[in-house]
């Protein structure tokens, strides 16, 4: 069957290309696409610049909450609906199959194996974010090549061949220095944590704190081989 999106995105693609695509994309995309460009934030500072460059644009916002996640972001998400005063769309996992999975395998079976740590991020991330993108044709993420090897050589807009949707990363070339510098301009709300040596903040069991000189991605699921570090929101085949 024909796919009229993915020759859409072909079609935006060859024409993007003649201009250096960078932030101000977005606002083609919100053109071409009205009501049909959603926003993915889990309140990092690189996703609160997204919810700020996005604030008055026709862009919907969502969360995935897993239930897992630390007090300090549920105060950054709280902070963050004062300030942006944007709604923020919230996703739940789905209450009988994460009702069997933890009867099953208690409440935190991810540190046992890859598999059982893969088996929640599939329910309590992946399936959720399948109903969130239901109905859009572009995704908006906070993703920045630096947070990780697999990231550098992403393109900024993409094919999402999983959620058959449009992906956009309007921040993915940005430095450290650029993401600071622009949230102590226009003084938006920030978890906490990132002032306390975490980087990329996920769930609370799955994220610690990274030393000086650490790799920024060394703080997530910290017990498993590097490459398997991914919880399936991401995929890059
Ligand atoms: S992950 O794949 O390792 O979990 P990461 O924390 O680097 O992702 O965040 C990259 C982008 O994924 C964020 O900018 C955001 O767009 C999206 N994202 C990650 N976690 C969530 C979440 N819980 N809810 C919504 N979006 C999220
Ligand atoms: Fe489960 Fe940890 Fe994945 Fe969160 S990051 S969904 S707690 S395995």
């Amino acid at each position: 069957m024909e796919n009229n999106l993915k020759t859409e995105f072909e079609e935006l693609l060859k024409k993007a290309s003649d201009n250096a695509i960078n932030t101000d994309f977005i606002q083609v995309l919100v053109e071409r696409f009205p009501r049909k460009v959603t926003f993915s934030t889990s309140f990092s500072y690189e996703d609160q610049i997204v919810t700020h460059l996005i604030k008055n644009l026709d862009v919907d916002i969502f969360t995935l909450d897993t239930g897992r996640l630390f007090e300090q972001t549920y105060e950054t998400w709280t902070a963050s609906r004062a300030f942006f005063k944007k709604e923020i769309k919230a996703y739940y996992p789905d209450t009988e199959e994460i009702r069997e999975f933890v009867s099953q395998n208690g409440p935190d079976s991810f540190y046992q194996s890859v598999e059982q740590r893969k088996a929640c991020c599939t329910i309590r991330k992946v399936h959720p974010l399948k109903k969130a993108l239901q109905g859009y044709k572009v995704w908006i993420t906070g993703l920045r090549s630096e947070h990780s090897t697999n990231r550098q050589n992403m393109p900024q807009l993409e094919w999402d061949e999983d959620h058959q949707i449009i992906k956009f990363h309007p921040l993915l070339h940005w430095t450290t220095k650029q993401v600071l510098e622009y949230v102590q301009a226009y003084h938006l709300p920030y978890n906490y944590l990132h002032k306390k040596g975490f980087v990329s903040i996920g769930c609370e069991p799955c994220t610690r704190a990274i030393k000086e000189g650490e790799d920024f991605r060394a703080g997530r699921w910290w017990w498993e081989d590097a490459n398997k570090k991914e919880c399936g929101l991401h995929i890059h085949k």
